[in-house]
């Protein structure tokens, strides 16, 4: 196969009526929260417990098109000795790898981050790439103010995206580009959509300028919401000012529109994207890359107890499956009541 047939063949398996991605791929700081909110140490065998356990929801493949994995499990076996990489790609799941290295502060920028992980890039890569994975992962912030963020960090994040997604393409790895808007705040919806825009022609633009494939990368950006401290905003407008600023700023050549929760609850970012479905003529597929709101049942089920592996397993397939129906736009909130889904 040659690079870009092995780019389409994987744009092909991730991007399919129904189904999204599982983000899975949480730095050890990162889950270390989410377990101390369930009450479990954040010890290497407990994630791999945990990982374990989700990975073999049943049923999880019909929902969940391919699962972004942090490095250490991606060279991780499950607790039966599979290596994950190869547990997902049985059942059809196709693995990936987050290369970013986290983010810290952008010189000359208060209150502003970059990502870092560029050096070295293309070895990590190669390497991930023999552990089996197919995609990568690379994540940029940015903060909303009245005044920020600036014009300085939107165009150094969106240099560091298209860099990225340049070098992941150069291996036949499928980049997911994600720029992400954070929610906290207490600014309006149209203040979100006036920073959404900005950020995501900042990112295309240099996307064009590295000559990035538009037709062979996944978008991961932010729904269009008010800050996290603003009165809420109903899906349907949550769902139209999400549709009208990436119209304005997404070529349709990209595939898909995958979306971050990024701190919505569960239920909301399961309604979010059904309201986002119930649109016709998308010119992407709009789907989900949900963390923590696939997750967050599976892991107050879980409790850190192996005995508990039926319950996270139901709680895993459960939120995937709803998700599914929200990428159809076939949800409704009834779907949450116990036996229905
Ligand atoms: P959330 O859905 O929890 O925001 O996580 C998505 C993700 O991959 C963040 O990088």
């Amino acid at each position: 196969m040659t690079i870009q047939e092995e780019l389409q063949t994987t744009i092909r398996e991730l991007v399919q009526p129904g189904k999204g991605v599982l983000a899975a791929d949480e730095s050890n700081p990162t889950i270390a929260k989410r377990f101390k909110a369930v009450g479990v140490e954040n010890t290497e065998a407990m994630r791999q417990q945990y990982r374990s356990i989700i990975f073999s929801a049943p049923g999880l493949n019909e929902h969940i098109s391919g699962v972004i994995l942090f490095e250490e499990t991606l060279e991780q076996q499950n607790l039966d000795g599979i290596p994950m990489p190869e547990l997902l790609a049985n059942q059809g799941i196709v693995p990936g790898i987050k290369v970013d290295q986290g983010k810290g502060p952008l010189a000359n920028a208060p209150d502003e981050e970059i990502t870092f992980g560029l050096d070295g890039l293309e070895a990590k890569l190669a390497a991930a790439k023999e552990f089996g994975a197919r995609f990568a992962k690379w994540r940029c912030v940015f903060h909303i103010s009245a005044s920020l963020p600036s014009r300085q960090a939107i165009g150094a994040n969106a240099e560091t995206l298209a860099r990225y997604a340049a070098i992941c393409q150069s291996l036949g790895i499928v980049p997911i580009v994600e720029p992400e808007v954070l929610i906290d705040g207490t600014h309006s919806i149209e203040r979100s959509a006036e920073v959404g825009e900005q950020v995501i022609r900042g990112v295309f633009d240099a996307l064009a300028r590295h000559r990035v494939n538009l037709e062979t990368m996944i978008l991961k950006p932010s729904m269009i919401t008010p800050g996290k401290e603003a009165p809420k905003a109903s899906p349907e407008q949550v769902a139209e000012m999400t549709i009208r600023t990436y119209r304005r700023c997404v070529p349709a050549a990209v595939p898909g529109i995958f979306f971050l929760s990024g701190g919505q609850t569960p239920e909301e970012a399961t309604l979010n994207l059904n309201a986002m479905n119930q649109h016709d003529n998308l010119p992407w597929t709009m789907s989900f890359s949900y963390g923590r709101a696939l997750q967050e049942p599976a892991q107050h089920a879980w409790k850190g107890d192996i005995a508990n592996r039926g319950a996270a397993h139901q709680a895993m397939a459960r939120r995937a499956r709803l998700n599914g129906a929200a990428a159809l736009g076939k949800y409704s909130a009834d779907m949450e009541k116990a036996g229905q889904a």
